[in-house]
């Protein structure tokens, strides 16, 4: 069994195969820069990629809604011999949303994983440059909380599911064991960095505006305008059980990652 890691040097990727060497599972992961390379991009990259694969985990560009890449990738992994898909998607995204479709309708055991906004997204890219430059931009919205997960425990929850039974056809909703509004997340980030770090609002269009020209596409970057506008609404603090009953314990506490995390903002 080798279980292909797409994503492989992202931030549950990474830990994926972290957490499959530790227990001796045999994985490829890959990313545009792995020596057997698999671009999202190039399907001439996803046949060597996909060789003598059974199992995947999966995750998507996630730069569009309809994720057209996993529509086409999905039938080509199955065609190829894999057995078992474990996809991460978020929290919010619909069953008919195309990442999640192509996945249940794979005919292959699958596994679906959706997070809510990760820990990692403070210390390893995305909100990185705004706390190191102290001014986090967000769209306008109030002091509402939420409960940011721990990139480990979705890989751990992704292992369970890759290597285990009992979690083919099953939809995981994910989040960490705490709301936190984003204050007191800048705040604790503070107390460990020494650093000083302010929220400062921009105009929803312009937070839009923003992530095009991150690379995501403009219906993406509304909804994920909206999904931040609601979060600081407190219309997304809601806790999800699956951390728990997939792994038997709770999730990673937002202190333990900043204190793990301390030297990214040092
Ligand atoms: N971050 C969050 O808070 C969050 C929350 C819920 C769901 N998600 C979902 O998680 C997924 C990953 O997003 P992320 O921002 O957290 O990124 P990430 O997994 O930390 O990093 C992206 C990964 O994809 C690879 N990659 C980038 N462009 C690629 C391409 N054209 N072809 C193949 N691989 C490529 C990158 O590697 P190389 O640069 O080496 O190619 C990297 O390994 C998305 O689908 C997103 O919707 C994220």
């Amino acid at each position: 069994m080798t279980i292909l890691v797409i994503g492989g040097t992202g931030k549950t990727g990474r830990r994926v195969t972290a957490a499959l060497d530790a227990i001796g599972v045999a994985n490829r992961p890959v990313s545009r820069r792995s020596a057997i390379r698999f671009d999202w991009a190039d399907e001439s990259t996803w046949g060597p990629a996909l060789d003598g694969v059974t199992a995947v985990y999966l995750v998507p560009l996630g730069t569009t809604l309809d994720d057209a890449e996993v529509a086409a990738f999905v039938p080509r992994a199955v065609a190829a011999g894999v057995r078992r898909i474990v996809a991460l998607s978020a929290r919010g995204i619909s069953p008919e949303d195309g990442r999640e479709r192509a996945v249940r309708e794979s005919g292959v055991d699958w596994t679906i994983l959706r997070p809510t906004w990760f820990s990692q997204n403070f210390s390893e890219d995305y909100f990185l440059g705004e706390v190191l430059a102290g001014e986090l931009v967000l769209p306008p919205g109030g002091d509402g909380a939420h409960p940011f997960i721990d990139a480990q425990d979705i890989a751990d929850v992704a292992v369970a599911a890759l290597t285990q039974d009992g979690h083919a056809g099953v939809t995981y909703e994910l989040s960490g064991p705490e709301a936190l509004t984003f204050g007191e997340v800048l705040a604790r980030i503070g107390d460990v960095s020494g650093r000083s770090i302010r929220v400062v609002d921009v105009p929803p269009a312009d937070y839009t505006e923003l992530l095009v020209q991150g690379g995501f596409d403009q219906e993406y970057a509304e909804v994920l305008t909206m999904s931040l506008t609601a979060m600081r609404d407190g219309h997304d603090a809601a806790l999800s059980d699956g951390v728990p009953s997939v792994l038997g314990h709770d999730g990673r506490l937002f202190g333990d990652y900043v204190k793990e995390a301390a030297g990214a903002w040092a």
